[in-house]
């Protein structure tokens, strides 16, 4: 059941965060600073962004520069190995500086602090790290960062409390004309290697007024892209029974007077429905741009991968969406090397992504991950063999993708400007291609 975080959880929080400002005063410290690096998904650099606004309440300011912070937060991701090597070998190397900077606190937070074996670990390798929790007490930041502070102990806080969503959080954008703006958190479909349903627990949406309100202000605050998060943004609401599903948010958003772009991520192919490229279609607003993981292009090793949905039923959609909106371009994630995957099995991923033509692909090579279904399947293809596939595999769509923007020289193309760069200018296009 969803549930949302009451006024007076609210008002609780702003006494914890009252209470961090003046441990800090009485220090000596005017204003603390704090590093937040972020790992992993915009859903994860999304709760930072709350987080960043639950430090600014609470005093603090930013900074980039390790030696200079009273407070470093890794928020985590839990993915694929590699994501997590990364922060522990990361966190490894901030042990000396606590040993020189006394009043320095670490926290470890997100998916990877939600997974109770790496909590475990991070007790007992890097005892260090004063504060971990998990993804579902992000509302309950001021406390626990207060609890930390005045703690000798280790603090690790990883409840499953599923189903809770808090709205008003305080936020700090990352920018002032991009904004991410989540309408969901979650996952209820358990593909057999995905670790995301495990650590981000089941479905749940916000409310359709919540989400309308904030888009609103969005536009008003001249925000020019905002980008709805989600796992499976396409089976928003499904919960709760707003009476309002995802098409019908989406016009709902393209509706508010001004100019911005309105993009979404991620959709699950079972769940866009044809309704939803018909919404795109009239909608002028939303990007012509569509990411949309595939996985892999063979029946086989769909199943095996609880993905619900076969090839011929994918490529089906793509020609659907492609007869609606003529100027859709798809993108989408590719697992290689999935346990059992054959030669010929992940061939069929390769005539996939030549059939479909996606403007870019997302490539990763199969992560076993402790819990998940696939990690107790036999995997009988080699580490080296993976990474030739993957090469393979990134060639061919390199290819592609130079193909297809060559189709666009010379076109005009409205663009959203992003950066100044080595005397470059880069701006986005609708179809998420970036020109220079
Ligand atoms: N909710 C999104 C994606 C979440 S994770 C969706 O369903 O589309 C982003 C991508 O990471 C996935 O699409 C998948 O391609 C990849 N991924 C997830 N688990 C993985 C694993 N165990 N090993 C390798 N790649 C993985
Ligand atoms: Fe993971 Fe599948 Fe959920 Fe995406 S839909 S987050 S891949 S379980
Ligand atoms: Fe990673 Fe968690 Fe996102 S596991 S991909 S940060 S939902």
């Amino acid at each position: 059941m969803t549930r949302i975080i009451t006024q007076e959880e609210k008002d609780a929080q702003r006494v914890f965060a009252d209470a961090v400002r003046e441990y800090y005063a009485a220090l000596g410290i005017a204003q603390p600073l704090a590093l937040v690096r972020t790992f992993g998904c915009q859903q994860n650099v999304s709760d930072s962004e709350h987080i960043k606004g639950m430090l600014a309440l609470m005093g603090f300011g930013f900074t980039e520069t390790p030696e200079d912070a009273d407070f470093i937060l890794f928020n985590t991701c839990a993915v694929r190995e590699h994501a997590s090597d990364r922060v522990f070998g990361n966190v490894g190397r901030l042990k000396s500086l606590k040993r020189e900077h006394k009043n320095l606190l670490i926290a470890v937070c997100g998916c990877m602090a939600q997974q109770p074996h790496i909590a475990e670990k991070l007790r007992e390798s890097y005892p260090f790290v004063g504060l971990v929790f998990g993804t579902h007490v992000i509302h309950r930041f001021p406390e626990l960062m207060l609890k930390a502070l005045r703690s000798r102990e280790p603090v690790t806080e990883i409840p499953v409390e599923d189903g809770v969503v808090a709205e008003g959080l305080p936020v700090c954008r990352d920018s002032h004309f991009k904004a991410w703006l989540p309408i969901m958190n979650g996952c209820n479909n358990f593909c057999t290697y995905c670790i995301v349903p495990y650590v981000r627990g089941r479905e749940r949406s916000r409310a359709p007024e919540d989400i309308l309100a904030e888009a609103r202000a969005l536009v008003a605050a001249g925000y020019k892209e905002i980008t709805l998060l989600g796992q499976n943004v396409n089976s928003y609401g499904k919960a709760e029974g707003y009476g309002m599903r995802f098409s019908d948010l989406l016009r709902a958003i393209n509706d508010i007077p001004g100019d911005f772009i309105l993009r979404f991520m991620t959709s699950h192919p079972r769940d866009a429905s044809r309704e939803l490229f018909d919404t795109i279609a009239a909608c002028d607003k939303v990007s012509r741009h569509f990411h949309l993981p595939v996985q892999a292009g063979n029946d086989r090793v769909l199943k095996v991968m609880n993905r619900h949905y076969t090839r011929e039923q994918y490529l089906s959609l793509i020609r659907y969406a492609r007869s609606v909106v003529p100027d859709i371009s798809f993108t989408s994630d590719i697992i290689v090397g999935f346990p059992g995957e054959t030669r010929a099995e992940f061939e069929d991923t390769l005539s996939l992504v030549k059939e479909v033509g996606f403007t870019s692909l997302f490539t990763f090579i199969y992560s076993p991950r402790v819990g998940t279904p696939a990690a107790q399947m036999p995997d009988p293809v080699d580490a080296d063999t993976k990474v030739a596939w993957l090469r393979e595999l990134t060639a061919i769509q390199e290819e592609i993708s130079g193909r297809i923007s060559a189709r666009l020289v010379g076109t005009e193309q409205r663009a959203l400007l992003e950066a100044r760069r080595d005397g470059y200018t880069e701006a986005r296009m609708s179809d998420n291609r970036v020109v220079r």
